[in-house]
């Protein structure tokens, strides 16, 4: 999909808050400043969370408080799915939050199978590509609605 500015960014990220549910587990993969973070903070945003988002990466993971929680994940410096294991990233994966993880290529083998994917690709200043694929039947049918709301509302 493609999104023009950081307007549509924003609006695809607030629409999936409004959908997932717990146990939910997204995956970001994409350059620096792709926008993944301003992804997560849309998302937050379409769960009713109130709280300033910011960036994790220094702080690895933060933990926001909502009707459903969201665990946010930056792996950018943990590199590996051992790291990932070691700052209890899988307690959270299994716990019933939403779990969205930044730089998710570094940590897959961490992850789980039922995962939905968004790989985000810079093809200008403002322009961005977004690929989105689920892997199992939960983010699959993630997938479809992410797609269905490109065709009707963006
Ligand atoms: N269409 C767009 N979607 C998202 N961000 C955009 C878009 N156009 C411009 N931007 C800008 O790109 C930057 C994206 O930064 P962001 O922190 O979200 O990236 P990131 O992928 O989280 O980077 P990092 O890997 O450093 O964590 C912001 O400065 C934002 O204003
Ligand atoms: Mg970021």
């Amino acid at each position: 999909m493609k999104l023009k500015n950081i307007e549509e960014t924003r609006k695809v990220g607030e629409f999936l808050g409004t959908i997932v549910k717990p146990y939910d587990c997204i995956a970001l993969i994409g350059d620096l400043g792709s926008g993944k973070t301003t992804f997560t903070q849309a998302m937050a945003k379409g769960m009713g969370i109130d709280e300033v988002v910011s960036s994790a990466t220094f702080t690895l993971i933060n933990i926001y408080e909502g009707e459903i929680p969201l665990y946010h994940f930056d792996a950018y410096r943990l590199e590996t799915p051992e790291a990932f294991y070691e700052i209890g990233g899988e307690e959270y994966i299994d716990a019933p939050g939403v779990s969205v993880i930044e730089w998710a290529d570094l940590v897959m083998d961490a992850l789980p199978e039922d995962l939905l994917i968004l790989e985000w690709s810079r093809d200008s200043q403002e322009e961005r590509s977004l690929t989105i694929e689920g892997t199992g039947s939960r983010s699959k049918e993630l997938e479809k609605e992410l797609k269905e709301f490109e065709n009707h509302r963006l």
